[in-house]
This record gives structure tokens, sequence and C-alpha cells, in this order.
């Protein structure tokens, strides 16, 4: 029989999550979901119009495959509609599915230790320097082409860090049994190896 295992890793815009969560997926052989999606597809869907929690209530698969959806604009569209308590309920079930589902699973997020999986098998919290992360998703963005300037890309970080820490709902926090890594000074594959290390801890 297949058993599940769930590992949670959360933490600040551009601190290296999404990052090692795809590598530590890659390691165990888990399914990786990148929750921030979710609410990226929501608030591109209401950068369009629509309204938000009916946006999150009929999300398809589909809109998780949609164009656009790591620009800045779309990030802070997510980080506005992830206050709303009724978009983030609309997102439970899914999340927690997916997190339950045989072979492992690996999810990165805002709040994935604290709410959605509070009983998740290991507890990561990954982050860094505000300016450390601007520098880093200054560089995401116009690889991908944007001509967006350092300055912007910092600003947009504090804005979304205050709000992601301050909301009433699931606030941005590490949850006290996760291991924090700050990725600050660390390669990327310094920084991977920290997280598979206290990820075994955890299955012994
Ligand atoms: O990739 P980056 O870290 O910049 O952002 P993201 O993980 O794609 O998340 C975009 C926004 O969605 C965040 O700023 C949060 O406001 C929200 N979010 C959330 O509230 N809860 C999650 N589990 C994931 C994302």
């Amino acid at each position: 029989m297949t058993t599940s295992f769930t590992i949670a890793i959360d933490g600040p815009a551009a601190a290296g999550k999404g990052t090692i969560s795809k590598a530590v997926a890659k390691h165990f052989g888990f399914a990786h979901l990148d929750t921030g999606l979710l609410y990226r597809a929501v608030g591109a869907k209401v950068l369009v119009g629509e309204k938000p929690v009916e946006a999150a209530q009929d999300l398809t698969a589909e809109d998780l495959q949609a164009d656009g959806l790591r620009t800045a604009e779309v990030a802070q569209a997510a980080s506005k509609v992830a206050v709303i308590g009724e978009v983030r309920q609309a997102l439970v079930d899914f999340q927690r599915s997916f997190a339950r589902r045989a072979g492992g699973a690996v999810l990165d997020g805002r709040d994935i230790g604290t709410v959605i999986c509070p009983d998740a098998d290991a507890k990561l919290f990954v982050t860094a320097s505000p300016e450390v992360r601007a520098e880093r998703r200054y560089k995401e963005l116009r690889e991908a082409g944007s001509d967006s300037d350092f300055e912007t890309v910092l600003a947009d970080v504090k804005a979304r860090d205050e709000r992601d820490m301050n909301r009433a709902e699931a606030p941005l926090k590490p949850a006290v049994d996760a291991v924090v890594i700050d990725t600050s000074d660390l390669s990327i594959e310094a920084a991977v190896a920290a997280a598979i290390v206290a990820i075994k801890e955890k299955q012994s």
C-alpha cells in the first residue's frame, strides 16, 4: 500500500520556495502543487472583471495554465484576492485532497503548514531578506522580458509581504514546528540540500 507524506513549504515572495519545492518533489518522487498559482489564477480573472469569490469557486485546471500568471501585476492582484476569507475557503478542499494523495505531496504557499495542512509530516519556512528576494524576482522578470526596474520590484515585494503578513485570514507566518531556512546567503544547491536534510529527519 502506498501511504501519503505531506511536505508544507511556506515563505514570502521570491524566497526560493518554488525552486526548493520542485527540487524536493523530484528528489523524493512526490507530486508538487504551487498554491500561489491558485491565487494568481483568481487574481488574473479579477483583472478581467470577474468577482473574486465566484472566480475562486469556479476555478478550473485550465485556468492554472493561463498565460501571464507570473507577471508582477497578477502577483499584486493575487495578494489582494488572498485577503478575502471566502476566496481562501473556496480553495481549501482542492489543496487538502492534493496533500493527501498517495505517494507523497509537496505544497508550497503561505499558509500550508499553519492552516491547510497543520498535520503535515514536514514543514519548512523558506525566507530571505527583502532586498535579496527583490533582486531574484527582478532577474526573473527581466529574463521573462519585462522592463521593470529594481526599485519598483522591491516596493512590490514589500507591499505584498505587508499584505500577506498582516491579513486576518491565514496570515503568512512560520508554523511553530517549521524548520526555518534563510536562503539570503545560500546557493540554490545549499538551500535544497538543507531542505532535504530537514525532511529526511522527519521521515525516520
Ligand atoms: O511566487 P511568489 O512567491 O512571488 O508568489 P506566489 O507564491 O505565486 O503567491 C502570490 C500571492 O498569492 C501571494 O502574495 C499571497 O498573497 C497569495 N498566496 C496565499 O495567500 N496563500 C498561498 N498559499 C499562496 C499564495
